[in-house]
């Protein structure tokens, strides 16, 4: 019994054992990202060839490359990082060409780069346009500019497996429940979960769509708020605590390997904190 109790509280990180996604080749944008690092090593772990898309942070990103885990049925080098700002569509064409000449595949695309700052909601003019449009190009028009981009290469890639290719975005329960770091953000993420569903719908069968949204998760993107603010999530929060990366991870893993027959689906790993 107490060793059940000392369990509860703790995130648990299963193994993998690389044939999960052998042979499969994954793109994550925001890929050095406190989400996207997880996101990329459990990928890798479960035997992707992942290629780690960075904005600014081209050394992270590349350092990350060279320490994901490379898999019995891996190939040499099966890693690397590449450009992938995703308010520059013409950059993000050029990244599915590499991604083409580099692996000659897509199977699944991890939309995962965002941004926001903190603002008060009732502060309306700190949303400056400036911080507004950011939001919104990067956390709205950078994820479809992303999916257009590879749509020609993850169709293709389902006709090679025969299994329909998947492109996941990282959305957020603000969508829902509207609480976040400001008005914007959490319409960005509502904006990002129903174009989850159009795509979804648009894009079957050749391209499976999903939003994997997390509650709040243990990361610099969190840990720019205020500490008062998280603990109080926390509180709030089910299961009283924040998540870990890995679990974020674990449910594009999920989406990628096990859950085949899902899409257009919001896929929560929030703790609860909805229900509070
Ligand atoms: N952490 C949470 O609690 C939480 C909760 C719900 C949802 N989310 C979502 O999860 C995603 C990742 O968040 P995180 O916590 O990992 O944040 P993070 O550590 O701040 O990472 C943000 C990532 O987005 C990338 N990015 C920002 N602007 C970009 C642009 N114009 N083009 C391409 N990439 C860009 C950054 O790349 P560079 O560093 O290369 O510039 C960075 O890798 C976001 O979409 C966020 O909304 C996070």
């Amino acid at each position: 019994m107490n060793g059940v109790a000392s369990n509860i509280g703790a995130a648990v990180i299963r193994d993998l054992d690389g044939t999960e996604l052998q042979s499969k080749v994954a793109v994550v944008t925001g890929g050095s990202g406190g989400l996207g690092a997880a996101i990329c090593q459990r990928l890798a772990q479960a035997g992707a060839s992942v290629v780690v898309g960075y904005n600014s942070s081209k050394q992270p990103a590349e350092e990350l490359a060279e320490q994901l885990p490379v898999v019995a049925s891996h190939g040499a080098d099966p890693h690397c990082a590449l450009a992938a700002p995703v308010t520059d569509s013409a950059a993000m064409k050029v990244l599915a060409e590499q991604v083409s000449e580099r692996y000659g595949r897509c199977d699944i695309l991890v939309n995962c780069a965002g941004t926001t700052r903190y603002c008060a909601h009732d502060d309306l003019d700190g949303l400056d346009d400036e911080l507004l449009d950011r939001i919104l190009a990067t956390n709205v028009r950078g994820p479809f500019a992303a999916t257009r981009a590879f749509k020609t290469l993850l169709q293709n890639s389902t006709g090679q497996s025969g299994m329909a290719s998947l492109v996941v975005n990282i959305s957020s329960i603000a969508a829902i429940t509207a609480m976040g770091s400001n008005v914007i953000y959490c319409a960005s993420k509502a904006a990002v979960d129903n174009m989850t569903k159009s795509l979804a719908r648009a894009l079957a069968p050749q391209i499976r769509v999903v939003s994997v949204s997390p509650g709040l998760a243990d990361t610099d993107f969190v840990k720019q708020m205020d500490q008062s603010w998280r603990d109080e999530q926390a509180e709030r929060t089910p299961l009283k605590r924040l998540a870990a990366p890995e679990e974020v991870a674990d449910a594009v893993i999920a989406s990628a390997a096990y859950l085949t027959f899902t899409t257009g689906n919001i896929i929560a790993v929030d703790g609860g904190r909805p229900l509070s």
